[in-house]
């Protein structure tokens, strides 16, 4: 078992446990000893290879959900988007299939001291990372509103399961296939202003994580954002990750995503500096 201080990250073989397509994504539930019990929200796994051996890049994923304790011991889930060649893959794997995975890699959510009301701000495959931010910001008494956003319907990532979780939903799809019609991104600052977030965390778009971060300044909030450039190596060695901020010092400085991220304060990073995937 892993004390609070070992965080540091481990490089394990997991093995697929559970494989279901929900909607346009593959849930996978891995069994990745070592790696469950050192998370912490906010965190993520990087995938050494996929389907050749043949990747140079690894490939980023969050953690949806873990599980210290299951019939197969400690076990994590991951949400793929079958987007290029590894995601589709991975969305193919079958039970009993193993991978190579290293993590948890990255900066943590911070957590607010006191049960200060908290709006989540989740879009498509990225609000995957939000769900275990939920449950540990709902254990510490803060009520959790969830604005929760895709493109369609079969994009919209886990929303019973936010219902069961979190005081207040509410689901947006660009085409009205279901919730609202419209952007997560042009909501954000009804919804800060509606839960009298004291804390807003966002993940998602450029666009959506922009107005979270515009949204929580303008109502006196924090917030913390998701920032996901391509991370190819996850650990720091490669500098292929830039994300620009504004330090401490108020100087302007590009830093590393996976290492210094990929939680960043929305107020921080100078959004018009950042190249938009
Ligand atoms: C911190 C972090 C966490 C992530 N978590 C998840 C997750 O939980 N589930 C998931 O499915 N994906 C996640 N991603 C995105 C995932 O890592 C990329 O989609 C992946 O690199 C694509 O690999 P591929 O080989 O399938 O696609 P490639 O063949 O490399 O690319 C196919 C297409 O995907 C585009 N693409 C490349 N990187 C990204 C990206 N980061 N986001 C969106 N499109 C991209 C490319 O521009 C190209 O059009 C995460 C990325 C980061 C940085
Ligand atoms: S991904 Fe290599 S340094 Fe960040």
């Amino acid at each position: 078992m892993t004390n609070g201080a070992d965080r540091r990250p481990v490089h394990v073989t997991a093995d697929v446990v559970s494989a279901k397509r929900i909607g346009a994504f593959t849930h996978l539930t891995l069994r990745a000893s070592g790696i469950s019990e050192r998370f912490r929200p906010g965190t993520f796994v990087a995938l050494s290879h996929g389907a050749d051996r043949s990747l140079l890049a690894r490939r980023a994923l969050w953690i949806h959900r873990v599980r210290t304790a299951s019939a197969y011991g400690p076990c994590l889930d991951v949400v793929v988007d079958p987007v290029g060649t590894t995601t589709r893959w991975l969305a193919g794997l079958a039970v009993g299939a193993s991978l190579e995975l290293t993590g948890p890699l990255g900066r943590p959510f911070a957590l607010p001291q006191e049960p200060v009301p908290c709006l989540l701000v989740g879009e498509g495959v990225d609000a995957a990372a939000l769900f275990p931010l939920a449950e540990r910001l709902r254990e510490r008494g803060c009520p959790v509103h969830l604005l929760l956003g895709a493109e369609r319907e079969d994009r919209l990532l886990s929303a019973l399961e936010a219902r069961r979780t979190v005081r207040a939903v509410t689901v947006m799809t660009a085409d009205g296939s279901v919730g609202l019609r419209g952007s997560v991104a042009d909501r954000v600052a009804e919804s800060v202003r509606s839960s009298s977030a004291a804390v807003v965390y966002a993940a998602g778009s450029h666009a959506t994580l922009r107005a979270a971060a515009s949204a929580a300044v303008e109502q006196g909030a924090w917030s913390q954002v998701l920032v996901t450039p391509s991370m190819p190596c996850g650990t720091g060695l490669c500098h292929g990750c830039a994300v620009p901020v504004i330090a401490e010092h108020g100087a302007a400085r590009t830093v590393r995503g996976c290492t210094e991220g990929p939680v960043f304060r929305g107020d921080r990073v100078r959004w018009d500096a950042m190249e938009v995937r």
